[in-house]
């Protein structure tokens, strides 16, 4: 598989994983409920806004990249920009069980998480499923999704780190 073609299938996922923490804010997902193991659902690091934004925005640039270029993993166009939608819906939803999974271990909320980096990753694959090609699974391009994510996570944490839009580098 071309390595572009990978590449351009990531748009709206990375999109979507990034635009929260420079548009997010306001009232958290969980609207500050509490779990039944007594603490918070997701937290304070998981706004609706941020939410829905990072949706719109992945959804949006998967949408103009299906306009440029034809995906060699979808069928139609259509099934392309519904499937930037249902990447950057998974790679949300991804990111909110990760920090679900962090509420339930106690790890306070902004304090790295080694599953943080690729737990959005799997959810988005899983969420495209139903309207991906099959060969998007083949074990050398989920290994190329993997290792790019995991090189790339730290990286454009440390520069949103340096640009001031993150406190920490992580
Ligand atoms: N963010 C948001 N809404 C989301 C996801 C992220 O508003 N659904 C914003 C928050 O300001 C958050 C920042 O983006 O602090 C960075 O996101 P992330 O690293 O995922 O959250 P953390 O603050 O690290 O919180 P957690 O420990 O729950 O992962
Ligand atoms: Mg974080």
């Amino acid at each position: 598989m071309e390595i572009a073609e990978l590449i351009l299938f990531l748009i709206p996922v990375y999109i979507a994983n990034s635009i929260p923490v420079v548009l997010g804010g306001g009232a958290p997902l969980d609207m500050n409920k509490i779990f039944i193991d007594g603490k918070r659902i997701f937290g304070e690091g998981k706004t609706l806004r941020g939410f829905m934004a990072g949706v719109a925005a992945g959804t949006l640039a998967g949408g103009i990249v299906a306009l440029l270029h034809s995906s060699v993993f979808f069928r139609t166009v259509q099934l392309q920009f519904i499937g930037a939608f249902l990447l950057s819906f998974g790679t949300m939803a991804g990111d909110a069980f990760g920090s679900f999974m962090k509420r339930r271990m106690e790890i306070k909320r902004g304090m790295p998480f080694l599953p943080d980096s690729i737990i959005f990753v799997v959810f988005s694959l899983a969420f495209v499923f139903p309207l991906a090609a099959v060969s998007l699974y083949e074990p050398l391009n989920l290994l190329f999704f993997f290792a790019l994510t995991v090189v790339m996570h730290p990286l454009t944490n440390t520069l949103a780190n340096r640009l001031g839009l993150k406190n920490v580098p992580w």
